[in-house]
Formats: C-alpha cells, sequence, structure tokens
C-alpha cells in the first residue's frame, strides 16, 4: 500500500502545520464539491471505478488483436497524449533489451519533430509487423499530425492500405477534429478521450489505457490500485495522503522553495517524473505562480546535480518516491580476494545498499536545508503505479485550488503554437508571421 512520509520535511514548516492541513481541506472541498475554477474537467475523479466499461473490453481485444498482428506498437502522441502510457510501460517493461514476452515492443512517435528520429524509426520498423496508436485529444496536434503522416504512408506502403487501416487506432474526441473525421473516412478503429478529462488527468482512459495493454501490462490491476487510492482519499476528506502532500509543498512554496524535485532510486520511474512533472507544471505554472517541477535519478544524478541540491541555492523541496522490494532482488557474494573492499557487503542484495543510499541521501539532504518527503510504493508492480498516479493527480488538483489557479487548463501552451504556426505559413497565420519574421 501507498504510504506517505512528511516527518522530515515538516520541521522546516513556518507556518502552522494544522492551519495549513485546514487550508487544504477547503482547497478539497472545492474539488469534491465541484466548485471551483476548472469544474468542467474534473471526469478523472471517479474515473477508477466510473468508466466506459464496453470501451474498456475493446481496449483489451484491440491489445490482444496488436499482439497478434504486430511487433511493434507505434504510440504518436505528445504531452498529456503520451507522457502517461510512457511512464507506465518504462516503469514495468525491461528497457536494456527487447522484452521477450509475446507482446509487441513500443515505440513513441510525434512527441517532437526530429527529422533523424523520425528517420531511425523508419529504419527501425522495415521488415517488422507493425500497428499505430494516434492518440490527440484535440487532433489537431502539429507534432502528432506531422509523425502520423509519414507512419501511416509507410504502413500503407508495407501492408496496403486496406489492412493499415486495421492497423491504425485513433485515440480522439468522440466527435470532433481532423484525426477523429479521418479515423471514420479511413475506417479505424476509434478510443474516446472523455470531454471532461484533459490530458494530463488522461492516462486511466483509453489514452494510456490502450498503449498500456499493449505492452502486455495488466490494465485491471492498474485501475485497481487507482481505485484503491481514490476510495481512501474520498473516504477520509481533509486527512488524506494527497491532501497532507498538497498542504505541505505550499507551506514550503510561501517559504521560498520555488522548486521542487522528484527523486527516484530507480531508473524504471523516470518517466513516471516526466509525467509528474507536466502533471504539476502545466496544471500550477501560471499567472506568475507556481512550484518549478524537476526530477532527478538517483544514485545516478547524485554524481552530477548531487552538489546542488546539497549546497546550492536553497531554493529546493524534495520528494523521493521509494519503492520498498525489488521483485527480484540480486545478491552480492563474497569474493575469496576482497580486492574491491566489498566483502562487508556479501549476503546483502542490491535493495540493501540502494535503500542505505537513499537514506543516507535524505539525511545529507536535511543537514543541507532540503526538506525531504517520501512516497513508499511496495514494489513496482501495476497496482503501485495505478495508487501512485491517482495520488498525485487527487494531489495536484488540491494544490492548484490552494495556490488560486485553474489546475485545468494550459493557456499558456498556445503562444509557441501560434508563434511556430505563423512561421511555418499555416494558412490565417499571414500577417502574425510576417511580423515575427522581422523579429528573428
Ligand atoms: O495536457 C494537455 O492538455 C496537453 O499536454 C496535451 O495533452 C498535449 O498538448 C497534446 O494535445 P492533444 O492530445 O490535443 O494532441
Amino acid at each position: 500500500m501507498l504510504t506517505l512520509d512528511t516527518t522530515k520535511a515538516r520541521p522546516f514548516l513556518q507556518a502552522d502545520w494544522n492551519e495549513l492541513k485546514s487550508e487544504a481541506a477547503v482547497a478539497e472541498k472545492l474539488l469534491n464539491d465541484r466548485t471551483g475554477i476548472g469544474n468542467d474537467f474534473l471526469g478523472w475523479i471517479d474515473l477508477p471505478e466510473n468508466y466506459d466499461k464496453e470501451e474498456y473490453v475493446r481496449i483489451k481485444a484491440a491489445a490482444e488483436r496488436i499482439r497478434e498482428d504486430s511487433d511493434i506498437l507505434v504510440v504518436v502522441g505528445i504531452g498529456g497524449s503520451y507522457l502517461g502510457a510512457r511512464a507506465v510501460i518504462e516503469a514495468l517493461r525491461p528497457s536494456l533489451a527487447a522484452p521477450n514476452d509475446g507482446w509487441p515492443i513500443i515505440y513513441f512517435a510525434g512527441n517532437q519533430i526530429s527529422s533523424t528520429y523520425m528517420r531511425n524509426l523508419l529504419k527501425a520498423l522495415d521488415g517488422k509487423r507493425f500497428s499505430i496508436n494516434v492518440i490527440s485529444k484535440s487532433g489537431t496536434t502539429t507534432e502528432p499530425a506531422i509523425a502520423f503522416r509519414v507512419l501511416k504512408k509507410k504502413l500503407e506502403e508495407t501492408v496496403g492500405k486496406k489492412e493499415a487501416a486495421r492497423r491504425i487506432y485513433a485515440t480522439t474526441d468522440k466527435a470532433r477534429g481532423a484525426l477523429k473525421k479521418l479515423a471514420e473516412k479511413e475506417g479505424y478503429e476509434c478510443f474516446v478521450v472523455p470531454d471532461d478529462i484533459g490530458g494530463r488527468y488522461s492516462v486511466l482512459t483509453a489514452v494510456g489505457l490502450l498503449p498500456i495493454a499493449a505492452a502486455g501490462i495488466d490494465i485491471d490491476v492498474l485501475m485497481r490500485g487507482a481505485a484503491d487510492m481514490r476510495r481512501r482519499n474520498l473516504e477520509n476528506p481533509g486527512k488524506n495522503m494527497s491532501v497532507e502532500y498538497a498542504a505541505l509543498r505550499n507551506g514550503l512554496l510561501r517559504q521560498g522553495k520555488l522548486v521542487e524535485i522528484l527523486a527516484n532510486y530507480e531508473p524504471g520511474l523516470h518517466y513516471v517524473s516526466e509525467w509528474w512533472k507536466q502533471l504539476y507544471g502545466e496544471s500550477e505554472g501560471k499567472d506568475g505562480k507556481g512550484i518549478f517541477p524537476a526530477s532527478v535519478d538517483l544514485t545516478t544524478d547524485l554524481h552530477s546535480m548531487g552538489q546542488f541540491i546539497q549546497d546550492g541555492n536553497r531554493i529546493l523541496m524534495e520528494t523521493v518516491i521509494r519503492v520498498a522490494h525489488s521483485a527480484e532482488p540480486v545478491l552480492l557474494e563474497a569474493e575469496e580476494e576482497d580486492l574491491d573492499g566489498l566483502n562487508y557487503l556479501a549476503g546483502r542484495d542490491m535493495d540493501f545498499v540502494n535503500e542505505n543510499a537513499m537514506r543516507g541521501t535524505q539525511l545529507a539532504h536535511l543537514d543541507g536545508g532540503v526538506p525531504v518527503s517520501v512516497v513508499s510504493l511496495e514494489t513496482l508492480d501495476a497496482y503501485s503505479l495505478g495508487e501512485l498516479i491517482y495520488f498525485f493527480e487527487y494531489a495536484c488538483g488540491v494544490s492548484g485550488y490552494i495556490l488560486g489557479v485553474n489546475p485545468f487548463d494550459q493557456p499558456g501552451v498556445e503562444s509557441y503554437k501560434k508563434n511556430m504556426f505563423a512561421l511555418l505559413g499555416k494558412p490565417g497565420y499571414e500577417a502574425a508571421g510576417e511580423a515575427l519574421r522581422k523579429r528573428l
């Protein structure tokens, strides 16, 4: 069961902890009563219980079909239409070698506009059986649209237009957008991004579930973890861990802790941090407010960012995701000649070393003036990730309301798009393009 330990961070607070928690409870009530700003995007709150059961069955069937007819699934999407799936898949599937579990390898595309990446991907698809899941809520986002145009052509050239249409799955708005129109015209199977769920809260919809299921991960267990966390939160208003986390980080922000680092000691969690950064960055970074979400992979980054965390500008707070037990621990054995001086660890496993590296680092960071909280997962599995996803989503809603922003919109994302369209010469942007070119 997921737990949160804030005991070592709370002594840093200058404000009264009970007052902070009361403030967070008020924010939580806004969320639960659905009376706060952005309340038309709260479909994610009940999602682990209240989802489209018919579509869920189709997701599983599509995953099985992809398994049968494809060695590779290319998932095309960006931001909220990409990071959740990648977070879960990279956490739960081996990344060192191609997994030999009978499920397709998942490649991601459309999350940047690099020709080099696309060329390499096209080469990797040569001679392989592949399917595509194109994901875009708006159906008009440039990065995935460009990637999809190229990949669709490749698939059609490889298997013919009719078979390609069978191997393309579109996850998008139920009625609107260019992707929906295209999917209907070409006859792709469609999955829906619900109207009341924003991109960064959509991992437990078809947006995340189809790629995750196609990677051979048990989505029933993922949903059960999220549902259990939801129940624990809703049954304990004002007193749950999400509220505690939201209260703590806002209290620390007010004292000048402007940056929160999410730290992990498991390389597989790298993309969980990327997902978390989008969730918090896009939800809170607006109106001149917010905590800047950053991340480190440890102990790796102790040899790069460790100096700053320990000793640099004291604007940091840290949240560690701890995994209590590995599924398959690695034992350290004694050697006859103790040349590397490690025989004192003989009989211990690597988890023991990792755990103590974490404990030592936590105390060092506390001594350096960095408040550290710890979110513990039992093991790295689908259930724990379901819990973690819901824990952070719920806390993000509460935290955004404490901060006084709308945690469910992202007006700032539009600015770069307008400039890019203008510079690319998109029809309708001619005057803006001219003005921008003069500034370059
Ligand atoms: O959270 C968000 O809303 C954004 O990050 C979007 O997910 C991202 O811009 C992709 O949008 P779309 O799914 O419409 O292609």
